[in-house]
């Protein structure tokens, strides 16, 4: 059975339908990336999974299972048991996730006293060893300093052990290294993955850069609007590429290999207070047709390999006929 198995989450925050059809699984030592343009939606999923949406926002999902169990019937007091034990964030912006009154120490021993029973002084012990694994210098002194005297830098590193001290099941992970120069981030990248392997820690890593997908993900997830548009192994969505908005967004990547100008997408993405009702895609789409009206349902394009779009469309021949039709009747835009 897997880690964690989603179908088709939906997520309100007043009138912005942030979340409107995200389906993601993830095998305990799997790293999945989550990728896509900004507001798709991939920090509200990323706080949903772990229950910190705010009491405002409407959550929904068809099946939603994790280690086992149920979700959808989850009570606040069992969340308040998962955070940050067996499910934890690394936070898109530390400064945020970080209480400025309490010592850096402090925050990081503390899931270590709440969850695992350990003492203040083994718990701060724990701390500083994992300060010292980040690359942080004179770590006893360090963890005694407040979030103000660290630097941007320091201030990621120190959210990242605060989120993987309890060794957690799920490491949900936002843009962690973003803020990082390159040699702290390989640093950083190759701590996650060690705990991967000692631990078995099952990552979402949620990134903009496809360089850092390539060298950590077994999987990618892609979104787009709202939704996942396309899901499969790395190899999968980034060489046999099958949503035309995947397809998009590796020729806006740049290649040492073969250098050539970068294709910007040309459009913005929809406005997720009145999405549009067909495809999400449909308004940036060179291959759209008369059917793209509608909304199309994830389909299967390989083994594990999953797009949401019409031109997968193989259930249904007559319709899919009458697609392609439509396409080479000058469909296209
Ligand atoms: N607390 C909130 N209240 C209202 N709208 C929100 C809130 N948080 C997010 N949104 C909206 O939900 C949508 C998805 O936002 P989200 O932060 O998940 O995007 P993202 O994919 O993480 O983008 P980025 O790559 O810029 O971090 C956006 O339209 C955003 O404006
Ligand atoms: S469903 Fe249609 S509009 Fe949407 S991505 Fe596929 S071809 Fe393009
Ligand atoms: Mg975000």
């Amino acid at each position: 059975m897997s880690l964690l198995k989603l179908r088709s989450l939906q997520v309100s925050i007043g009138p912005v339908k942030a979340v409107r059809d995200v389906s993601l699984s993830l095998e305990a030592g799997e790293c999945r990336a989550l990728v896509g343009e900004s507001g798709c939606g991939k920090s509200v999923t990323a706080m949903t999974l772990l229950g910190l949406m705010p009491n405002a926002a409407k959550i929904s999902a068809e099946e939603w299972w994790f280690a086992g169990r149920d979700m959808t019937q989850i009570k606040e007091r069992e969340w308040r048991q998962l955070q940050g034990n067996q499910i934890a964030m690394i936070f898109q912006n530390p400064m945020t996730a970080l209480d400025p009154t309490q010592t850096i120490g402090a925050q990081i021993a503390e899931p270590l006293r709440i969850h695992k029973g350990l003492s203040r002084r083994e718990a701060k012990m724990r701390a500083i060893a994992l300060l010292e694994r980040l690359a942080i210098a004179n770590p006893a002194q360090r963890a005694e300093q407040y979030p103000f005297e660290f630097s941007g830098g320091m201030l990621q590193r120190a959210m990242i052990a605060m989120a993987v001290v309890c060794e957690p099941e799920l490491l949900i992970a936002d843009e962690p290294t973003t803020a990082l120069d390159v040699t702290v981030q390989a640093e950083v990248l190759s701590l996650l993955q060690e705990m991967r392997e000692s631990s078995g820690t099952a990552m979402l890593f949620i990134t903009h850069d496809l360089g850092v997908v390539a060298e950590i993900a077994d999987s990618v997830s892609v979104m787009y609007a709202g939704q996942t548009v396309e899901s499969g192994s790395l190899h999968d969505v980034f060489s046999r590429e099958a949503h035309p908005y995947t397809q998009a967004l590796k020729r806006a990547v740049p290649s040492l290999e073969n250098p050539k100008p970068l294709e910007a997408i040309a459009g913005t993405p929809p406005d997720l207070r009145q999405p549009p009702s067909g495809c999400g895609f449909a308004a940036r789409c060179s291959k759209r047709m008369a059917i793209c009206e509608e909304s199309p349902p994830l389909m299967s394009c390989g083994e594990d390999h999953l797009a949401r779009c019409w031109l997968w469309h193989k259930d249904h021949p007559e319709r899919w006929r009458e697609a392609e039709a439509v396409s080479l009747l000058g469909g296209k835009l």
